[in-house]
């Protein structure tokens, strides 16, 4: 597979890496709203953090929840939907 990074970065914002791919994170964005601006296809419903089907392996990284997740995740996931990075992160996406 090649290789596509986008590099549009300002020194102070945090970029998300997904496997062969690293996105600018846009401050106040969550996850997903960044990972549905590079047109990625990502799984998602309620977008408010009930259902669980964003959830996601977060491999490096920190982010905040904008509010209180009620679905069900593992220590080492969280809910694409609901979360803002507040560092570089490194997710894993199921495909
Ligand atoms: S889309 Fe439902 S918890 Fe994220």
């Amino acid at each position: 597979m090649k290789n596509q990074t986008t590099s549009t970065t300002s020194k102070s914002q945090n970029v998300i890496d997904i496997d062969y791919l690293t996105l600018p994170s846009k401050d106040g964005d969550s996850v997903l709203e960044t990972l549905e601006k590079a047109n990625l296809d990502v799984h998602f419903n309620c977008r408010e953090g009930y259902c669980g089907v964003c959830r996601t392996k977060l491999l490096a990284g920190t982010v905040e929840y904008r509010v209180e997740p009620l679905a069900f995740i593992d220590d080492d996931e969280i809910l694409t939907c609901c979360t803002i990075p507040t560092s570089n992160l490194k997710i894993k996406m199921e495909y």
